[in-house]
């Protein structure tokens, strides 16, 4: 290894709700699903190239199909590295769990550029809302306890805080406490990550990072009291980390991706 290589950040990509369908012509309030995931992965290319990692956190089918959840398996396949996937509110576990078998992309706990990722399944059949059983409040603390030293990402689909929009603020993690009282107990976990509110929202906790990231479809305005969209173009989260615990991130969208959003929409 050179010493390039060795201090090397690793870059990791997120990808949340694509909500994918069966139909090629499958689309969320106007908005084309297939075609805006290629515009934002054809940007990611553009723009920061190969990730080393790739984080898919939820709703990545809006149907359940197996077909949606091939045609992600397959569109990742542009990419280098391996990636994880992670079930939201939308998804069909068993069909989702088949096809990341087949990817190689039901890894629940990685270590790579000396850090650790533990996805958490906050899931709950024909629920809105998330919640985390013992068993994956167990898992997290068990993770976290095997590798005190190592930096940690932990992630999930649904909002473990308060992020200021009145009709969201019942289908977040339901069991958010049980939640922070295992991340309380461990301080080298640097970053909480989640997708489901499709926007970007930032904020500090107890020295945690807590971040969450447009959708590669349609986007939620923020602070709004009733569900409502806004004219954002599709995006994704880039991080750059380093094995000191040290970390950048941002939010990039692909500006040039062509759509016309159904506002009148009173849901998704
Ligand atoms: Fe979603």
């Amino acid at each position: 290894m050179t010493s390039m290589e060795a201090t090397r950040p690793l870059r990791v990509l997120q990808l949340t709700d694509p909500h994918l369908m069966a139909s090629v012509d499958g689309a969320l309030l106007g908005v084309n699903t297939r075609d805006s995931l290629n515009a934002v992965i054809a940007e990611v290319l553009k723009s920061r190239g190969q990730p080393d990692l790739i984080l898919a956190t939820g709703d990545l089918a809006q149907d359940g199909s197996e077909e949606a959840y091939r045609v992600l398996g397959d569109r990742l396949g542009v990419f280098d590295c391996g990636s994880a996937w992670l079930a939201g509110n939308h998804d069909h576990v068993e069909p989702l769990t088949k096809a990341a078998a087949r990817h190689g992309a039901d890894r629940r706990q990685i270590i790579q550029g000396g850090w650790q990722f533990i996805l958490l399944d906050s899931s709950v059949p024909g629920k809105v809302f998330g919640e985390l059983s013992e068993s994956e409040l167990d898992f997290l603390a068990q993770a976290l306890a095997q590798h005190p030293d190592l930096p940690a990402l932990v992630t999930l689909h649904h909002h473990p805080v308060d992020i200021g929009a009145d009709w969201m603020r019942e289908i977040g993690l339901r069991n958010r406490e049980d939640f922070w009282q295992v991340i309380d107990r461990f301080p080298q976990v640097k970053i909480v990550l989640w997708g489901h509110i499709h926007q970007t929202h930032e904020q500090q906790r107890n020295g945690v990072q807590l971040l969450a990231t447009p959708s590669t479809c349609i986007q939620f305005a923020s602070g709004s009291r009733k569900f409502s969209v806004e004219d954002l173009a599709p995006g994704y989260r880039w991080f750059e980390l380093q094995a000191s615990g040290n970390f950048t991130t941002e939010v990039g969208r692909a500006l040039d991706f062509e759509f016309e959003l159904d506002q009148n929409s009173s849901g998704y």
